[in-house]
């Protein structure tokens, strides 16, 4: 495909949310990147909250994290170039240990991945043994190690029920877990408080243990944003992430991974959305839907995956950075509790 012919293309999806002279630019800076690309034999996973010229030129597999973590896992390429965040291109690395794994930015952290340590999870396991301790992907390596199975927004109720066990522990995120204890019928509690990891709550009723993380996007968003905008557009839908509060989950119609939100999207017949989550998929379903009228609040942005973009990715290939690492003895530990969620599905 020449640079004419990407443009053209770019084009025709953006044009609704892009200035045409923009689309240019990035059309000029994704042409180079799929050309090095294909000299460098690498494959290019791009998470679908990329802001949408990203997200429609170079991604060879855009998905959610449990879709992205199939492709990492059955990629042939020699590089994979992660436009995600960390613990994303890190669960790559994960499967992946003889291929390069490059993360754009260095700064693509997450607020949920940061809230737990691998010290924190022995600590739980000490005072709940035997407990199986399953860790959502927004994790780090170390996190992972620690845990029998991983889980995503997608699969979450499923892993948890694929435990069989009357008790399982749940991290480390607040909302997934309270929203998951509903969704399975499960009594939680959370051990230990936000701001004294010495303290141990000694109730012992309970199925679900959880832990105080949270996603500093989707912890933003109340009751009172959806019923603001039910108050202006009475016949909107609204679609919420489970990394939202229960109560938000509670006041949306439709709550969902980003891919189960796309879907839910595509397939309903409703004229108007209200997308409680990164504003930049909005902009890629509106382009995907332009039938279709999206709402959303784009003053809560994540900074993380806000840092990755065309011109970094370029840089990615042509410097050969940033490339992700992960210790052996944690991999091979980690990569059971990755592989164990992805078989279960
Ligand atoms: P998904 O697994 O739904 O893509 O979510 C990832 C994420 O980081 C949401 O904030
Ligand atoms: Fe992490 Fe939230 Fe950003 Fe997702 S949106 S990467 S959970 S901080």
């Amino acid at each position: 495909m020449t640079v004419d012919q990407l443009y053209q293309m770019m084009q025709a999806k953006l044009h609704d949310v892009m200035p045409d002279f923009e689309i240019r630019i990035k059309a000029e800076l994704a042409w180079k990147i799929n050309e090095l690309k294909q000299k460098r034999n690498a494959v290019i996973l791009g998470h679908n909250y990329m802001e949408p010229a990203l997200f429609y030129s170079i991604p060879d597999f855009t998905g959610d994290s449990l879709d992205l973590c199939r492709k990492a896992a059955s990629t042939d390429k020699e590089v994979i170039v992660f436009c995600g965040v960390q613990f994303m291109a890190e669960t790559a690395k994960i499967l992946n240990p003889d291929k390069t794994v490059l993360i754009p930015s260095a700064k693509a952290g997450c607020s949920l991945a940061d809230s737990i340590t691998a010290d924190d999870v022995r600590e739980l396991k000490k005072r709940f043994p035997g407990v199986p301790v399953i860790s959502y992907v927004n994790t780090y390596a170390d996190v992972k190690a620690e845990s029998d199975i991983c889980c995503t927004s997608g699969n979450a109720a499923m892993v948890v029920e694929s435990t069989q066990a009357d008790t399982v522990i749940f991290l480390p995120d607040e909302y997934l877990a309270k929203n998951v204890a509903r969704e399975t019928g499960r009594h939680i509690i959370f051990p230990v408080k936000p701001n004294n990891r010495n303290h141990f709550d000694s109730d012992l009723d309970y199925q679900m243990i959880g832990w105080h993380g949270k996603c500093e996007v989707h912890e933003k968003f109340t009751v009172e944003d959806i019923e603001n905008i039910r108050k202006q557009f009475p016949d909107v839908f609204v679609l919420a992430h489970p990394e939202c509060s229960p109560e938000v989950i509670e006041a949306a119609d439709f709550s969902g991974s980003t891919k189960a939100m796309i879907k839910e999207v595509e397939n309903s017949k409703a004229k108007r959305y209200l997308l409680l989550t990164e504003c930049a998929m909005g902009d890629n379903i509106a382009v995907a839907n332009p039938d279709k009228e999206m709402i959303r609040l784009c003053n809560i942005r994540c900074p993380h995956m806000n840092q990755i973009t065309l011109e970094d990715t370029l840089n990615a290939l042509e410097l050969n950075r940033y490339i992700v690492e992960v210790p052996e003895e944690i991999r091979q530990r980690a990569r059971q509790a990755v592989e164990r969620m992805i078989a279960i599905g």
